[in-house]
């Protein structure tokens, strides 16, 4: 079969609110697929463990960072779901509470086949088990970190993938 009729690889990025970290990966990562060209092979979502957010546009915050190096945030949040687990490749937790959180929920999946990992895992400069700091209570200096962070590990990932493609 050739590469046009592979189906999509899907990712879906997870934080607690899906306001601030997974939003952010989640564009950091089109960003890179876009510049590669290989936007057609892709599905790209994020979620929240937490429904807090439900509908909100992203942290302003968090906009404004990504804005800052060309990033365009435009989901809305949403809650993760036990089907999320059945429908995507990977879903990738930007901390260990949220991995932890997806593993109890994955159990209520009916078919689960999802690759849940901590996104930093794909980084190699990261140390496993590295996470992506919550922002949400700190000053902008985190957000950037954030997105310091979503970079390296979005490029790892990027490899992976491809490499295992
Ligand atoms: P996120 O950040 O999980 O990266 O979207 C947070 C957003 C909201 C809250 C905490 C973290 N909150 O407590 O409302």
């Amino acid at each position: 079969m050739s590469s046009t009729q592979e189906p999509p690889i899907s990712v879906c990025f997870v934080c607690l609110g899906n306001i601030c970290r997974s939003p952010s990966a989640e564009a950091v990562f089109a960003s890179r697929v876009q510049a590669r060209g290989l936007a057609h092979r892709f599905t790209i979502d994020s979620a929240g463990t937490s429904s807090a957010h439900v509908g909100e546009r992203p942290d302003p915050r968090a906009t404004r960072a990504a804005s800052g190096r060309g990033y365009a945030m435009q989901s809305r949040a949403r809650e993760v779901r036990a089907d999320d687990f059945d429908s995507f490749d990977f879903i990738l937790a930007m901390d260990v509470n949220n991995l932890t959180d997806l593993k109890r929920l994955q159990t209520l999946a009916k078919h689960p086949r999802a690759q849940i990992s901590l996104l930093r895992d794909f980084d190699p400069a990261s140390p496993p088990g590295a996470e992506v700091p919550d922002p949400y209570y700190g000053g902008k200096h985190g957000f950037e970190r954030v997105l310091d962070l979503c970079e390296a590990a979005c490029d790892g990932f990027l490899e992976h993938v491809l490499a295992s493609s």
